[in-house]
């Protein structure tokens, strides 16, 4: 079983979308299984909200249900929990730093898998939530193909 949790600052934006992103992909190929997948943020500010309603509208375009997610804040217990805690930005690789440190070097950011690193951009924002989706979906393949290319799901 692969754990991961994305994370990002609100939990209702860029995180919930690459949780709910990553389960389509999975799914689409089979690997439902083999995979426990949530999201957090590093910010108790939004805790216990749904999914912004942009962000679930554009998860909603492709087809992609987020009914049900609350937002919830990162701790040093998701550390333990996850075998990767993947960050949308590198600020919020340091506030997960804070809370819990990185001894596995369990900590990426998303586009890190990528042929192209990068902070994905927060959308509440930039408003440009059709951007943040094709961002988070091409880092969410890409660590796919990391998984399947390292053996570590088959
Ligand atoms: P997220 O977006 O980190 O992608 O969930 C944000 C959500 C809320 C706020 C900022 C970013 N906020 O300032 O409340």
């Amino acid at each position: 079983m692969v754990k991961v949790l994305f994370v990002c600052l609100g939990n209702i934006c860029r995180s919930p979308m690459a949780e709910f992103i990553m389960k389509d992909i999975v799914r689409r190929e089979g690997y439902s299984s083999r995979f426990f997948i949530a999201s957090a943020g590093t910010s108790a500010e939004e805790e216990g909200n749904p999914v912004y309603p942009p962000a679930r509208a554009e998860l909603s375009k492709h087809g992609i249900s987020c009914e049900g997610k609350r937002a919830e804040q990162y701790t040093a217990k998701d550390y333990a929990l996850y075998d990767y805690i993947l960050a949308m930005e590198d600020w919020h690789v340091r506030s997960i730093l804070r809370v819990s440190g990185d001894p596995l070097r369990k900590v990426k950011r998303l586009l890190d898998y990528t042929e192209a690193p990068a902070d994905i951009d927060d959308p509440w924002y930039t408003r440009d939530f059709a951007r943040a989706y094709r961002e988070i979906e091409k880092g969410c393949s890409a660590f796919l193909s990391y998984l399947k290319e390292s053996g570590k799901i088959s």
